[in-house]
């Protein structure tokens, strides 16, 4: 994950025109003590701050909190691991995390419940993880069988990789991931979908025929809206 900054450049001050600010901007309205897990460069820490909210982002990557550091350095930006955060407990009015807690190969639950601890009774999680959507169930099995190909050492050596396959994300349908945070002590609030998965001309097709019929049928992500139950 550290080498997935090199190269980045400066800090998006506007975040409003991003597909995931309208699943959170009626969240966010009142300014509050603000985390951002898995905070990358801290661009959202800063539009945060922009906002209103005291905000402090948190991520184990040094390269993405280093290029925010350098565009502006009175942001808050911590590196640690969102598994043990250096927080007291009941410390936040806003937890976000966009994009992160599935890259755990030992799951989400760790990170969620450490979200849990530190966010106030009143306080509200908003977590995004990548949408198992209908359109991607239908191509699962092809999904799967790719995934068990690229595991075969021999068809790596074959097609000349060197390095052993590594795990990447998990990807949870909205039903899956609901259970996994109730499990968490959360009470979902609401399951918000943003971007699109699927660019193909069929994928188009597709989700003109039966997009509006179903939800989630080709979101790319899906943000968990959450209280403390
Ligand atoms: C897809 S990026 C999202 C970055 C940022 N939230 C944004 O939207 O611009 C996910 C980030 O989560 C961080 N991350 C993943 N697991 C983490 C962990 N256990 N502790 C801290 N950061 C983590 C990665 O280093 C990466 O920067």
């Amino acid at each position: 994950m550290d080498s997935h900054w090199k190269g980045r450049e400066g800090l998006k001050v506007d975040m409003t025109d991003e597909a995931l600010w309208p699943t959170i901007s009626d969240i966010v309205e009142q300014p509050g003590r603000l985390l951002e897990a898995g905070c990358g460069t801290g661009q959202w820490v800063q539009f945060f701050v922009r906002q209103g909210h005291d905000a402090v982002g948190i991520d184990y990557a040094e390269s993405g909190l280093n290029v925010g550091r350098k565009y502006n350095s009175s942001l808050e930006l911590i590196q640690a691991d969102f598994r043990k955060l250096p927080f007291a407990d009941e410390s936040f009015d806003y937890i976000t995390s966009f994009g992160a807690v599935e890259h755990d190969v030992d799951g989400p639950e760790d990170a969620l419940k450490e979200f849990y601890r530190v966010l106030k009774p009143t306080g509200q999680l908003m977590c995004s993880v990548p949408c198992l959507n209908a359109c991607r169930t239908i191509t699962l099995p092809w999904l799967m069988i790719k995934r068990w190909l690229k595991c075969r050492k021999m068809l790596r050596k074959i097609c000349g990789k060197t390095l052993p396959y590594e795990f990447y994300e998990y990807m949870w349908s909205p039903r899956e991931y609901a259970r996994i945070l109730r499990r968490c002590g959360f009470q979902l609030r609401d399951m918000r979908g943003y971007g699109t998965s699927g660019a193909s001309q069929l994928s188009r097709l597709f989700r003109h025929v039966f997009g509006r019929k179903c939800r989630f049928y080709s979101d790319h992500m899906m943000m968990a809206v959450c209280r403390k139950a």
